[in-house]
């Protein structure tokens, strides 16, 4: 094990206790990550001395507020390296940002006969919105598929991609298989073709360093609850002429210049975007989240994380009936591995292994045309963060053992 980065279980509360009379081995961080101390003091905080609206009010808390909540769209940028803070738009979450794309961009942008690809291994936020503007404007979906060790098969893309594809739309990486996508290749593969290309950034900026400038991906959207925000909170970056060019996505107060009895004009960029009372302290929490892990340093958590897997992973594939899904490098994962014990259904194998205090999920992972891919219809999904341990690892393997043996796979 890498010793590089100290123990930060200790700054997350929730950790420190036992489930079904066992330590909890948070193992479900895919779904969503666990909040430190920080970042539930930079809430209440927040609600304690600075709460009130924002952009609308002079008196000394709006003031206060206002600050706290472009300082937090200023520390996104930073952390993704936008050019601008206008270019980073709050949203309630990656689902939202991408369906705001497909909304306005797509909705000004595709023609009958357009292409619009995507891969095999997206999660339905980053399918559905895509699917349904392709059916409405009778444009075609086209999937990238997977190499036989299930990563992104760049050949298969060159192909997919072609003059009349429109809209590139691909997660960084997979929330079932913890593959990496190579999404810088594949943006240049999209530009050489005239269309823009779409990031889904969820498994990737809470685990990696993410820079959207050297990707030069034209879209890229997130969650805040997946890097140890409050719930309700995401981010759409996106180049300043695209979202300049783009529709506003709803409509309301906050998002207009001027209004007037049968016509109104829109504010600029980051606003046109933000109708409605904004979750506020969502964007604080975000920005105090975002400060957490600048402190502990993407690069550190990429490393801890890459070597909980080195540890775990050859462990997993050694057990008998146990099957993992895609990569079986642990280089080519991230902390996201999905496993299913055979002859049993993920969740009998996900309500075992919470008896020994390891919280895993079990199911399609809202990513059924990838389990279709599989051969399967769910799984079990282990996902790391930096805050777990070589323990939490153990833990993991001695419960697995443990459910095998309680349900005689293997020994008949
Ligand atoms: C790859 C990926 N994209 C998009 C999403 C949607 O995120 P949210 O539910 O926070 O909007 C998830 C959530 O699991 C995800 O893993």
């Amino acid at each position: 094990m890498d010793n590089n980065i100290n123990d930060f279980s200790g700054d997350f509360p929730v950790l420190d206790q036992q489930v079904n009379d066992e330590r909890l081995v948070y193992l479900d961080n895919a779904a969503t990550a666990q909040r430190p101390r920080q970042v539930i003091k930079a809430l209440t905080d927040f609600y304690e001395q600075d709460n009130a609206n924002v952009h609308r009010g002079v008196h000394t808390l709006a003031e206060r507020a206002t600050k706290d909540y472009e300082d937090a769209r200023q520390k996104v940028q930073v952390f993704i390296n936008a050019p601008a803070a206008h270019d980073v738009i709050f949203t309630k979450g990656c689902t939202d940002s991408l369906n705001l794309i497909a909304a306005t961009y797509g909705e000004q942008n595709i023609k009958p006969g357009d292409e619009i690809v995507i891969s095999i291994m997206e999660h339905h936020s980053n399918l559905i919105p895509w699917q349904q503007l392709a059916k409405k404007k009778q444009a075609v979906l086209k999937y990238i598929e997977l190499t036989a060790d299930g990563e992104l098969d760049l050949a298969d893309a060159k192909h997919k991609i072609t003059d009349k594809t429109k809209i590139v739309a691909v997660t960084h990486a997979s929330n079932v298989m913890g593959t990496v996508t190579p999404l810088k290749e594949l943006v240049a593969i999209a530009h050489q073709h005239g269309a823009v290309i779409v990031g889904d950034g969820a498994q990737a900026v809470p685990h990696m360093p993410v820079n959207v400038q050297d990707l030069d991906v034209d879209f890229y959207a997130f969650s805040g609850h997946k890097m140890m925000s409050p719930m309700g909170i995401g981010v759409l970056y996106g180049k300043a002429d695209l979202l300049r060019a783009m529709p506003p996505y709803q409509y309301g107060g906050e998002m207009i210049n001027d209004v007037h009895r049968d016509q109104s004009t829109w504010a600029d960029i980051p606003f046109k975007f933000e109708a409605g009372t904004q979750n506020i302290a969502g964007a604080v929490g975000l920005g105090a989240a975002v400060d957490y892990l600048s402190h502990v340093g993407m690069k550190n958590i990429q490393r801890k994380e890459q070597s909980l897997v080195n540890y775990v992973l050859p462990q997993l594939i050694a057990i008998p009936d146990v099957q993992v899904y895609g990569p079986q490098l642990p280089q080519k994962h991230t902390g996201v591995i999905s496993f299913n014990i055979k002859g049993l259904h993920p969740h009998d194998v996900a309500t075992a292994l919470d008896m020994d205090g390891v919280a895993v999920r079990a199911g399609h992972h809202c990513a059924q045309p990838l389990m279709e891919e599989l051969g399967v219809t769910a799984t079990a999904r282990a996902s790391f963060y930096f805050y777990n341990t070589k323990e939490d690892a153990d833990q993991l393997i001695k419960a697995i053992n443990e459910t095998k043996e309680f349900f005689n796979i293997g020994t008949i």
